[in-house]
Order: structure tokens, then C-alpha cells, then sequence
């Protein structure tokens, strides 16, 4: 039976740099502070002539060349983002046109920072069907923080990555997507979110104005317990239910949210802290962006080999959690593009 593979990766990370110390001059927090308790050194922030669909086409546009394949091969284009260009119609249709992906049909879908791991187990019995699918997640975070905040403002980054998918029977190498769980819990929606803006909590000018509550609001000590839990008990549970054990497990590429929740959940899962992948000193959390950026990364520093299999495990807003085992058949092409200097 054909398996949906990872035929290529694209990722981008904005250019503008902004550090700790940069954040220290715009609010009451310090390099020493974020450092401590989150791991993040710096974070990207998309330009002003940038929004959502276009980070999505850079990050398309890497994965696509890196294959040489052509844009109007493809079935699906799909954006996952809680940031979108719009309410409607979905990002992934402006990505589809600028793409030149003429036979596609495009969809946004929508998970938090779980979301990218969500869409790719949505999207890959498609693939494994013999479909081409370019899936893309893609945050511009920054858009959506309170700069006031100084617990949620200092956490977070914009970016893209790009999976090129299709089947693993058409002799295109790569890295083949296996057994993947997700799980949600509706009853926590409050502890993480941006819940004005929509239906239920419509903008108005009070709203704006008294509280910033349009932007990303957080109870962080419960989403750190939340995190730590729930993404050690879904990876262990994928290991098990795949007949591996942790030790034929090669890297770990958590979501890249915090160097404490990362280390923890290390601990938790009883794995060597050198089989984890971390980034977040980098580019912080880019959310549906984050997965697809380590693999970027790790791709570019050859880090990832053949024969490996690697688990991901991710949490965000809903509250969701997932986590998604990939074999590594062999070493896709790919294009990282993150030059970056500061803002
Ligand atoms: C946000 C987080 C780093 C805060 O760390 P913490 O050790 O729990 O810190 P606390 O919330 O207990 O706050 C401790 C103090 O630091 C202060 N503080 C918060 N943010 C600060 C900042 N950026 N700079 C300086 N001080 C800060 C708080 O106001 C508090 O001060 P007080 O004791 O005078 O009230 C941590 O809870 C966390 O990582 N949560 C998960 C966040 C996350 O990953 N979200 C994304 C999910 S996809």
C-alpha cells in the first residue's frame, strides 16, 4: 500500500531580527528574564509589505523549487493558520494563485499551534492516494500580540514551512509519514486563544481600546502543565501503538514553544536530550510554522539521516495536542531560506 511522503521542504523565516534586549527597550522584561524562563534569544518578524499569503508563497515557492516541481501539478494547496489573511475567503487561495497552482484546490484548516501536525494526519490519506499536496503552515504571531503584554509578547515569532506530499509508490524519495495522533480538549478553550475578533466576542471600538483583547491572551503556568502532560502521554503512546520502542526513535522535533516545556517533556518521556531538536533560541514560536522550521533546519544542518525515524509531538490553543511519527526513507530535497538581520 503507498504511504503519503514527504517529497520536499521549503521554510521561511522573515527577515527582521528582534532580540531580547530590543524587546526590553518597548516593555518592563529583560534578555536575562526571557532567557531564563523561555530559552528564546531572538524572534522574526515579518516586513510591512508582507502578510500571511505571501510568507506562505516564499515557503511554497522553497519547497516547490527545492523538487523542481511544477505548481501546476499539483491537487491541494492548504494553509494551516490561526493568523489568516483574511476572514474570508482563505489564504490558501491567494497562495493557490500566486503559486500559479492552476489545477489545485485550496483550504485553509485551523488547529493552533497543534495544527500543522492535524493537518498533515487529515491530508495524508490523500496523498497516499496518489495526490499532490502542498501543505503549509504559516503564523504571523506577531500580528496578533498585545505589545503591552509582556507574558505573551516575548514568546512568540513569525514564519512559514512548506511540505510538498504525494505518494510513496512514484519512486520520488523522501520522508514517509506514519502513524500520527491528535487529540483536543474544547473544555480548555479559554487558556489559550485570541477569542475576540470572531462571532462570539465581535470588535468594537471599546474593545480595542480598553483592553486589547483582539490579541493573543494565555494563563501560561496552565498551558506549561497542559503541555508537559499531554505531549508526553500522546508521543509515548504513537511509539507504543507503532511497536517501536523510544530507543529506535532517532530525533525527537517537538514544537518549538519554550526550552522549559522542550526540556521537560524530555525528562517526562526519558529520552537523551541529544536526540531533541530545538530552535527556539531562534525564531521563539512560530506556531503552525514551528514543526515544519525545525525539519527545515535540521534538513539544512544535516542532521537528519537516512534509516531515522523521528517523532513529533505538538500543543496549542483548543486545547490540542498531537503527535505524528515520520521514516526517514531517504533525504528529501529542501530549501531553508532565513537570512535576517535586525529590525
Ligand atoms: C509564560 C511563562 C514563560 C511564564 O513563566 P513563569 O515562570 O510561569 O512565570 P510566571 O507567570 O509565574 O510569572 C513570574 C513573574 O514574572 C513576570 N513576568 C512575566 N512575563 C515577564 C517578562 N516577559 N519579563 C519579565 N517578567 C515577566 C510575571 O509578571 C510574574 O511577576 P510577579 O511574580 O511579580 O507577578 C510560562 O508560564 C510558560 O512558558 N507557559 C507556556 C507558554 C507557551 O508556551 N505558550 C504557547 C503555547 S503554543
Amino acid at each position: 500500500m503507498p504511504e503519503a511522503t514527504i517529497w520536499s521542504v521549503g521554510g521561511y523565516a522573515p527577515p527582521h531580527i528582534i532580540t531580547n534586549e530590543m524587546l526590553s527597550h518597548r516593555m518592563d522584561t529583560s534578555d536575562e528574564w526571557i532567557r531564563t524562563r523561555t530559552g528564546i534569544h531572538e524572534r522574526r518578524t515579518a516586513g510591512d509589505d508582507e502578510t500571511t499569503a505571501s510568507v506562505s508563497v516564499n515557503a511554497g515557492q522553497a519547497a516547490l523549487q527545492a523538487a523542481h516541481f511544477d505548481a501546476a501539478d499539483l491537487d491541494w494547496v492548504i494553509v494551516c493558520t490561526d493568523t489568516p489573511e483574511m476572514w474570508s475567503p482563505a489564504t490558501a487561495c491567494f497562495v493557490q494563485e500566486s503559486l500559479a497552482a492552476s489545477h489545485a484546490s485550496a483550504i485553509d484548516l485551523t488547529g493552533g499551534c497543534a495544527g500543522f501536525l492535524q493537518t498533515l494526519q487529515i491530508m495524508s490519506p490523500l496523498a497516499a492516494a496518489g495526490k499532490r499536496l502542498l501543505v503549509i503552515g504559516t503564523e504571523l504571531l506577531t500580528h496578533a500580540l498585545n505589545w503591552n503584554d509582556r507574558t505573551t509578547a516575548v514568546l512568540f515569532g513569525d514564519g512559514s514551512s512548506a511540505f510538498l506530499l504525494g505518494p510513496s509508490d512514484e519512486g520520488v524519495p523522501g520522508i514517509r509519514i506514519g502513524l500520527g495522533l491528535s487529540r483536543s480538549d474544547g473544555a480548555q478553550s479559554d487558556i489559550l486563544g485570541k477569542p475576540f475578533g470572531g462571532t462570539r466576542f465581535p470588535i468594537t471600538p471599546d474593545v480595542v481600546l480598553e483592553g486589547r483583547l483582539h490579541t493573543i491572551r494565555m494563563e501560561g503556568p496552565k498551558v506549561f502543565k497542559h503541555a508537559v502532560t499531554l505531549m508526553s502521554d500522546i508521543g509515548r503512546r504513537v511509539v507504543q501503538e507503532a511497536s517501536l520502542g523510544l530507543e529506535q526513535i532517532d530525533w525527537i522535533v517537538p514544537h518549538q514553544a519554550n526550552q522549559r516545556i522542550i526540556d521537560a517533556v524530555t525528562h517526562q518521556v526519558g529520552i537523551p536530550t541529544d536526540r531533541v531538536f530545538s530552535h527556539v533560541a531562534k525564531f521563539a514560536n512560530t506556531g503552525s510554522a514551528s514543526i515544519g522550521l525545525a525539519m527545515a533546519d535540521m534538513l539544512e544542518q544535516h542532521l537528519i539521516k537516512p534509516g531515522q525515524r523521528l517523532l513529533s509531538v505538538a500543543f496549542g490553543a483548543g486545547f490540542s495536542w498531537a503527535s505524528q511519527l515520520f521514516y526517514v526513507d531517504q533525504i528529501p530535497p529542501c530549501e531553508f531560506r532565513h537570512d535576517g538581520q535586525p529590525a
